[in-house]
């Protein structure tokens, strides 16, 4: 089954990416690593952006006496590969913002949580890093926000909260960047922008009216397939301009449909989170669009544990893309995309082989990828709706098919484009 949904030229998002520089440092396997000369870099440069007091980590990692005191606890969850959250494949596609551990990077932390986590030589560990709270590309042209901080409950499952915002625009601009200011990253998991020209999300708020500003949805979507996206954030994530003469169309009347994904902490907090948006100032001679390359029609088994849903998309003009996201729900495992040029030739996009719904990211390719006509889009998805996914929304398992739902699934690969 073929299907395009919704693959026509709209505005558009900008790239999402996550955190801190490329893992390909350390070779030779370290014997007695320490807390000073080893440990505390490698925190340092890619966990305590996140683990560090007031944001969205659990606990801080800043700091000898914390870092011992989770020593076996990061030996395993860097070797499962959950932390540092970046879930594509290495060598499958290049990104901006890697933030992927090598293998010896590994097992150094392993090594060094089974010799009892030593400290080394207190004078070599390096200062903890600042991190600034400007925005990094300059002051934004529009700064957008709820009017009202959005309390969040104590505890419970993760909230994915809409906030329909019309940024008040008079004339058409466009959008070259956004960047994100959470108003409390102690919740705020990620954040992204999508376009609502038709105020459907207004309807939807309407109708749940739970008091609050926006309305929650389920699944990690908006309640509908939005018409477009500005881009998204998750801690870490650099502000990054689209190249000169590309923008994301945003016309007067259209609403922002400001998405944040909440953690909670354990405590009642609020949050009044800030989008930023840049507009080119010099003439944008092409629109940046989205592409929701769906496969909507499949039925997973109940009790499948390894279920492939596989399809095709042919590419009919030259486009450029820019980035992709791979989307599923509760029951994926694993999603791989690749081109294939009209020769036979593939072109690896984005393979992500364990998948965690609570880390959607936007991969922004590091290189813009040019995609003849006459190409295919292929994506291979595999889903575990067995009892055995501890995941699984539904006890015991039902046969599922595309929703919007947490209870439903998807098979969808989201990229951003340019035409030609
Ligand atoms: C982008 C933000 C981010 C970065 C970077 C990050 N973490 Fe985390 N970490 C989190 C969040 C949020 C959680 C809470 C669980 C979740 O959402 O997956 C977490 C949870 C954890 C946990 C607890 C896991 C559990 O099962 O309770 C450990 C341990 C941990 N991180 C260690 C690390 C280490 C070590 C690094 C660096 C190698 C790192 N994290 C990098 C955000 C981050």
């Amino acid at each position: 089954m073929r299907l395009i949904v919704a693959g026509s030229l709209l505005a558009l998002v900008t790239g999402l990416t996550i955190a801190t520089g490329s893992s390909r440092t350390q070779s030779a396997p370290v014997k007695n690593p320490t807390y000073a000369e080893h440990v505390a870099p490698l925190l340092n440069s890619r966990c305590v952006e996140c683990h560090r007091p007031g944001e969205v980590g659990p606990f801080s990692l800043v700091g000898y006496e914390n870092a011992k005191k989770r020593s076996s606890m990061i030996a395993a969850v860097t070797e499962s590969r959950q932390m540092p959250p970046w879930k594509a494949v290495e060598g499958y596609g290049e990104f901006h913002d890697e933030n992927r551990l090598s293998k010896e990077e590994i097992a150094m932390l392993d090594t060094w949580a089974k010799n009892g986590a030593p400290r080394g030589d207190a004078k070599k560990e390096p200062k903890a890093p600042e991190f600034s709270g400007e925005w990094s590309l300059g002051q934004p042209d529009k700064v957008i926000s709820a009017t009202q901080p959005f309390k969040l409950g104590a505890e419970g499952e993760d909230v994915y909260r809409n906030f329909v915002i019309d940024p008040g625009l008079t004339e058409t601009k466009y959008v070259t960047a956004i960047d994100v200011k959470p108003g409390n990253a102690k919740i705020v998991h990620h954040v992204i922008a999508f376009l609502d020209p038709s105020d459907q999300g207004q309807k939807l708020a309407a109708k749940q009216n739970d008091g609050q500003e926006g309305y929650t949805s389920s699944g990690g979507g908006v309640g509908f397939i939005p018409r477009g996206a500005l881009g998204g954030w998750a801690p870490g994530v650099r502000a990054r301009n689209l190249p000169d003469g590309i923008g994301y169309k945003l016309s007067p009347g259209t609403k922002i449909i400001m998405q944040v994904h909440y953690h909670k902490s354990g405590k009642e907090e609020s949050d009044l989170t800030r989008v930023g948006l840049y507009f080119a100032d010099k003439p944008v001679e092409k629109e940046c669009s989205i592409f929701w390359a769906a496969n909507p029609i499949f039925r997973i088994p109940a009790g499948a544990d390894n279920h492939r849903v596989r399809w095709d998309i042919p590419i009919p003009a030259d486009l450029t893309a820019y980035w992709v996201m791979p989307h599923m729900h509760l029951l994926g495992k694993s999603m791989k995309a690749w081109i294939k040029k009209k020769d036979g030739t593939e072109v690896p996009l984005v393979h992500v082989d364990a998948w965690d719904f609570n880390w959607q990211l936007v991969y922004s390719l590091q290189k813009p990828l040019k995609v003849q006509a006459g190409s295919t889009l292929c994506v291979e998805a595999f889903y575990d709706n067995s009892k055995g996914n501890p995941n699984n929304p539904s006890n015991p398992p039902k046969a599922v098919t595309w929703g919007e739902e947490t209870t439903d699934e998807m098979a969808l690969l989201v990229l951003n484009y340019t035409r030609g």
